[in-house]
């Protein structure tokens, strides 16, 4: 439904259109997305595609620069970020001043802003150069972050990477290596958190992106444009539904698995629940990404011989709420966080660290929006409002108030 109002202020005509429903807030050349018939394409690639084809690294590339990588030029992209894969020892002492109860994603967030104080000449960037060496040293330096961030809630020690590796793979080592254990490579897992990560890679101007290009537009650094990107990703009507969601399924578990209970809930107006991992501003068909994970939470679930009852219960509330009117009637579908979780959790990652997950395959659709922003001189981002308060009131003294 179009909900747009275009109204007169004492300055012009201003639209207004709460939660950008129907407002365009840029151009761009990256991601495009068709919600009536569930296309996403990346730089013109089908993501079914790029999810069985490509690798996240590669992946990355195509979204900040725009094209796929040929062999030396993935090679090259890989050398400068095994350069920049050390973080300043003094980052260590931030992490441990967290409490371990400390959710990861406000962890993760303030690590990522805290990262500029280490690295200042990447804060004012003036040239594609400087601009290049920003993205290299994020591109190195999140994978390690988010591993510190797991390793802090395990109380485990924290270590470096393995340059010989893949990204992917010396992401998950960094993640679960053990002392004094040798790390064994599990191809199934590393090939489904690639496959997780490519979908998850960039979505056009959803809200966390939206807050990277805005905070960026006023020429505030990337890293600290991606931190604010962390903290909107982390609710739960966005990234944080992936966590939301394995909690909800672990609820109606524990409450005897009775699907259609919560799907009263979700339908009844009166109560707040709404059905984690359905629904989507954009997708109103179905999001091609949900697909692709239910596919593959079938697939590694039964690579890694595992038999979770959550996946039966997913399943259960997909069909009846496929088939029930009020879903059917708003287009309410499983979207790209209804099965993510039960593949993190099959892969042995906690529930507390999937949206850091998230920010992890996110993260080269952030630069590459922050970069695209900056490259095209965009103007600094500033919304107008329609002001509904109490006008020219005559200010009344304390003692008489
Ligand atoms: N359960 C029950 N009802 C829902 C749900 C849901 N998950 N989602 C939407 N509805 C209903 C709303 O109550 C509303 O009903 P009404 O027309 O009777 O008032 C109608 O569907 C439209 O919903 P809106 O909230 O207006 O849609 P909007 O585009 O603003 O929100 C959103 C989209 C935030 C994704 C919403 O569907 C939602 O909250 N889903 C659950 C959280 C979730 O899974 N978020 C992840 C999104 S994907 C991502 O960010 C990676």
């Amino acid at each position: 439904a179009i909900d747009i109002k275009t109204l007169r202020s004492s300055t012009g005509m201003i639209t207004l259109d709460p939660g950008y429903k129907n407002t365009g807030s840029c151009e761009s050349a990256i991601t495009y997305l068709d919600g009536e018939k569930g296309i996403l394409r990346y730089r013109g690639y089908n993501i079914e595609e790029l999810a069985e084809k490509a690798d996240f690294l590669e992946v990355a590339y195509l979204l900040i620069f725009g094209e796929l990588p040929n062999k030396e030029e993935l090679d090259q992209f890989h050398e400068d970020i095994k350069h920049e894969s050390q973080v300043d020892e003094e980052m260590k002492k931030i992490l441990d001043a967290f409490p371990k109860s400390a959710h990861p994603m406000g962890v993760l967030s303030s690590l990522t802003s805290a990262l500029i104080a280490f690295n200042p000449s990447s804060v004012n960037i003036s040239s594609e150069k400087e601009m290049y060496h920003a993205i290299i040293r994020i591109m190195a330096k999140f994978p390690v972050l988010v591993a510190w961030t797991m390793r802090k809630q395990k109380g485990l020690p924290l270590d470096y990477g393995d340059d010989s590796l893949g990204y992917v793979e010396n992401l998950h080592k960094m993640m679960f290596k053990r002392p004094n254990k040798e790390y064994v490579k599990n191809k199934i897992v590393i090939d489904a958190l690639d496959q997780l990560l490519i979908l998850h890679a960039d979505h056009e101007q959803n809200c966390s992106t939206s807050t990277v290009r805005i905070t960026g537009s006023s020429h505030a650094g990337l890293f600290v444009s991606l931190s604010a990107g962390i903290s909107a990703l982390w609710g739960p009507l966005h990234g944080g539904a992936n966590q939301a969601v394995l909690e909800m399924l672990e609820a109606i578990e524990a409450d005897g698995g009775d699907t259609q209970k919560y799907m009263n809930k979700a339908k009844d107006k009166d109560d707040p629940f709404r059905l984690m991992g359905f629904g989507h501003r954009v997708y109103k068909n179905f999001d091609p990404r949900a697909k692709i994970i239910k596919r593959a939470a079938d697939e590694v679930l039964g690579d890694l011989g595992i038999e979770d009852p959550i996946l039966s219960i997913a399943k259960g509330l997909e069909k009846v709420a496929l088939e029930d009117p009020y879903f059917v009637e708003r287009k309410l579908y499983p979207n790209v966080d209804f099965y993510s979780g039960i593949i993190y959790r099959a892969l042995g990652i906690p529930t507390e660290m999937f949206t850091v997950m998230f920010a992890m395959g996110r993260l080269p659709g952030w630069i590459a929006q922050w970069r695209e922003m900056r490259l095209r001189g965009e103007p600094i981002g500033r919304p107008r409002q329609v002001y509904i308060g109490e006008n020219d009131r005559p200010f009344v003294p304390l003692k008489k108030r």
